[in-house]
């Protein structure tokens, strides 16, 4: 199980190597999130409309290795936006993947740009 989470890194955006085109702007719902895939990975994107603001973390939730945190609510805690799994409702950051209401791992968290009207997610490989 652990392996696939390894295969998850938080990518800082300053060594983003690939800008991988994810989808237009339109195919997300508001405020809410949707998944892609890039590679190997399921990534989650958030249009948080609320904040103008879009975030991308790994799908997998690290409780139970399912892969639904795209389907996960979003909302704020603290000034920090965080997506709540539609499982057992484990909270995490999007700025920085911590687990905000227990001690599981951190999820990885990716840089998004959007340019164009389509959604870019950063990559470092
Ligand atoms: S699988 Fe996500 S909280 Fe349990």
């Amino acid at each position: 199980m652990e392996k696939i989470l390894e295969s998850y890194k938080t990518t800082a955006v300053e060594d983003v190597t690939v800008w991988y085109e994810a989808a237009k702007v339109s195919e997300f719902p508001k405020n809410g999130g949707a998944c892609i895939k890039y590679k190997s990975k399921q990534i989650a994107i958030f249009n948080f409309e609320r904040k103008n603001s879009w975030y991308a973390c790994q799908n997998v939730c690290p409780h139970k290795m399912e892969m639904v945190l795209s389907r996960g609510m979003i909302g704020e805690q603290s000034g920090v936006p965080k997506v709540a799994c539609p499982m057992h409702k484990k909270t995490f950051s999007l700025e920085n993947g911590e687990n905000l209401n227990g001690d599981l791992p951190a999820i990885a968290t990716y840089p998004v740009k959007i340019e164009n009207d389509t959604v870019y997610i950063g990559f470092s490989e």
